[in-house]
């Protein structure tokens, strides 16, 4: 009688002739961890998520996927995506060992890179393919609140992804600031309370909203935009000056400061804080122009309008009619 034996087979289908591999262009950003390499094959599609792979212990992202993404029937799936593939710290070709006493990053580090090279990418969704311990890192990154690092989410709450993902001077710097901060602990305690803030219930003619007068500022790339849109619209608009500012993101307070500091005197002037004369003076004075500065809601309605007309390049604040010239 035959004896069964077991035999492994390697299915192999290679790439059709015709069909080459796409370029791949491999990039390297620093972590709060450091740094770590991806290479990305293909372009971004529209309204599609990234395919990204994480490989396991002992081998980097060739060794662990090019057969699978190199197998010919997955071409007519792959070509539709394009394609990051993570390589694990020091596992990219040609590594250099690491210095004696290196503390390689944990795992739940390691998924906390992740972010940062989706924010480089400007890709916001992904489909993760993960094989062992890159499946436990792909998981862990997919657990977000629990694993993305406190500082990477506070910056996600302070800055707009467009901002991060720009990785602007103003960004390295508070980004240092949040992730080497002293009292991240105590941090953490504060972004915990505000995570389980209750909400505030405004409502527009209702008897809970705010009584006093409002100045209300939102920059047009902000990453809770909407949600300050939605709140001006439970104030009432009688006592509320609402900006929504041009070229700016989540901090217009570090981003346009002059532009801040300009609607915040129209504001005080609106509650007779300042003198007009002043105000024009000031106004008259500044250099940097405001135009194309702020959108402002339109609400002619109200008594307290704090607005711009990007074409005059004037503001009027205050009662309707008083209107100041803005250099531009
Ligand atoms: C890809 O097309 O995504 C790919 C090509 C070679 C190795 C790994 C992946």
């Amino acid at each position: 009688m035959a004896e069964l034996q077991e035999v492994q087979i390697t299915e192999e289908k290679p790439l059709l002739p015709g069909q080459t591999p796409e370029a791949a262009k491999t990039h390297s950003v620093e972590t709060p961890y450091g740094s770590v390499t991806f290479t990305v094959y293909g372009t971004p599609k529209p309204k599609r998520p990234a395919i990204l792979t994480y490989h396991d212990v002992g081998l980097n992202y060739k060794s662990c996927f090019q057969p699978l993404f190199q197998f010919a029937d997955m071409q007519e799936i792959i070509q539709n995506f394009v394609r990051v593939h993570v390589d694990a710290p020091g596992m990219e070709e040609g590594a250099a060992v690491f210095p004696l006493g290196y503390q390689y990053p944990s795992l739940d580090q390691l998924a906390d890179m992740i972010p940062c090279i989706l924010q480089y990418l400007n890709f916001s969704t992904i489909i993760g393919v993960g094989v062992g311990a890159g499946a436990y890192i792909l998981s862990r990154y997919a657990l977000t609140g629990l694993t993305s690092s406190i500082s990477e989410m506070i910056l996600g709450h302070l800055f707009s992804q467009e901002e991060l993902s720009r990785n602007s001077e103003l960004i390295q710097k508070y980004r240092n600031i949040i992730t080497h901060a002293p009292n991240l602990d105590n941090i953490e305690l504060y972004w915990n309370s505000y995570n389980n803030r209750r909400d505030l219930n405004f409502e527009r003619g209702g008897d809970i909203t705010l009584k006093c007068p409002v100045m209300l500022v939102v920059g047009d790339q902000a990453p809770h935009e909407d949600a300050v849109v939605e709140c001006n619209s439970k104030l009432d608009p009688t006592q509320t000056s609402f900006l929504k500012m041009a070229d700016s993101g989540g901090q217009p307070q570090l981003t346009q400061p002059g532009k801040l500091t300009e609607a915040f005197k129209y504001f005080l002037q609106g509650m007779g804080y300042m003198a007009s004369s002043c105000m024009t003076r000031l106004s008259r004075s500044r250099t940097a122009s405001l135009t194309s500065a702020a959108s402002i809601d339109g609400n002619r309605s109200r008594s307290r309008t704090l607005s711009q007309s990007s074409e005059s390049g004037t503001l009027s604040s205050g009662p309707p009619g008083h209107t100041m010239e803005v250099s531009c």
